[in-house]
């Protein structure tokens, strides 16, 4: 069950980078549902790994904190993008912002050893 999890997350990450560079300059529904899945799944892993011992996790919460307030700006700023694409304006930075943001917490997942 974890590994799905884990399996999911990554799947959300695809949409949200995807989304992003697929829908420039305005953010796209792939890469708002990306963000919220990464939110959903991030915390589920967490829970997941906290709880289970069998798992022999040990999540380092400092790493996760910056994430998830990471996540939180990325969820933001493509919620309000999408608002903004529908409604026919484009707010070109907010969908930069996303994007990039959601790229930082890739490199932070990966590189915060
Ligand atoms: C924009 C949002 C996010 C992106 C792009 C992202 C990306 C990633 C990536 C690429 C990995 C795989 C790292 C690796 O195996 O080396 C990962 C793992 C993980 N992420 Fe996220 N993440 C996001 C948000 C979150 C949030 C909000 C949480 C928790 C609150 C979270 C918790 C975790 C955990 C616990 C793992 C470890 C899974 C494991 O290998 O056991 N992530 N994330």
């Amino acid at each position: 069950m974890y590994n799905i999890a884990v399996v999911t997350h990554l799947l959300g990450m695809a949409a949200l980078v995807g989304g992003y560079l697929a829908g420039q300059p305005a953010v796209n529904e792939v890469m708002v549902w990306g963000a919220r899945a990464q939110l959903i799944t991030g915390v589920v892993l967490v829970g997941m790994a906290e709880s289970i011992d069998s798992l022999g996790k040990d999540p380092n919460m400092v790493k996760i904190s910056v994430k998830l307030l990471v996540a939180v700006l990325v969820t933001a700023f493509a919620e309000m993008g999408r608002g903004a694409a529908k409604r026919g304006r484009r707010v070109v930075w907010m969908t930069h912002a996303a994007g990039a943001l959601a790229i930082v917490n890739v490199l932070i997942a990966t590189l915060w050893t």
